[in-house]
């Protein structure tokens, strides 16, 4: 079995950006939101399951979840929430595993999870979890940006988030990135060669 970091952090944080340069060293990156937009996506795994639960009102004309229609449900409705991440989070541990088996031949393999401090199956998966941290107003102030959004509404998902130091206390590794993609790089290329030379014990 390939070695399998877990890779979380809160909205903004860095995930994306720092999975990317990872994969620039040759590792393997499992990416559970994608694996979620493509279950959802027109023709998914996950839509007759959420069309029985939630009725047609939260699938589109051309077969896809409307996500803005249930973004907007969950934000509001914990129920709904759980609900809809009780159909979706065992199809993402399938997928994950599925496409886990595929990149054995990497030096070791980098799975992005958001939701990994709530995710025990995740964490099960994960030899290592690795959480890139940055301040608050650091992670508004990309948000607003990336997602053209108001500083309420980011805050706004940040309070759903699972808090900082609760994800901080999983963590094997922390990436701390609050300075510049130079220094974020460096941090990523040593932590690679800690990676390299570690075995999977599974
Ligand atoms: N060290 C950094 N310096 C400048 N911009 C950054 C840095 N890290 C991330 N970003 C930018 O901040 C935004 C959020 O990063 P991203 O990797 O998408 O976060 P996440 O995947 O955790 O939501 C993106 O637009 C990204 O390009
Ligand atoms: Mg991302």
């Amino acid at each position: 079995m390939v070695f399998c970091v877990g890779l979380t952090g809160g909205i903004g944080c860095g995930k994306s950006t720092v999975a990317e340069l990872f994969a620039g060293h040759g590792a393997g990156i499992i990416d559970t939101d994608a694996i979620s937009r493509q279950l959802t996506n027109s023709g998914g795994q996950a839509i007759a399951a959420i069309r029985a639960e939630f009725g047609n009102d939260y699938i589109t004309a051309e077969g896809s979840l409307d996500r803005i229609r249930m973004r907007k449900l969950i934000f509001a409705d914990a129920d709904a929430k759980r609900c809809l991440e009780q159909i979706l989070h065992p199809l993402i541990l399938e997928q994950a595993r599925l496409q886990l088996d595929r990149l054995q031949d990497r030096p070791y393999v980098i799975i992005v999870v958001p939701l990994l401090p709530e995710s025990p199956a995740f964490q099960k998966l994960s030899q290592r979890i690795l959480v890139v941290d940055c301040g608050e107003n650091t992670q508004i102030a990309r948000v607003s940006r990336r997602n053209r959004m108001s500083e309420a509404e980011v805050r706004a998902i940040i309070a759903q988030q699972t808090p900082r130091d609760q994800r901080l206390r999983i963590a094997d590794d922390v990436i701390h990135n609050d300075a510049g993609l130079d220094s974020l790089a460096e941090r990523v290329a040593a932590l690679h060669r800690n990676y390299s030379s570690m075995q999977s014990s599974i």
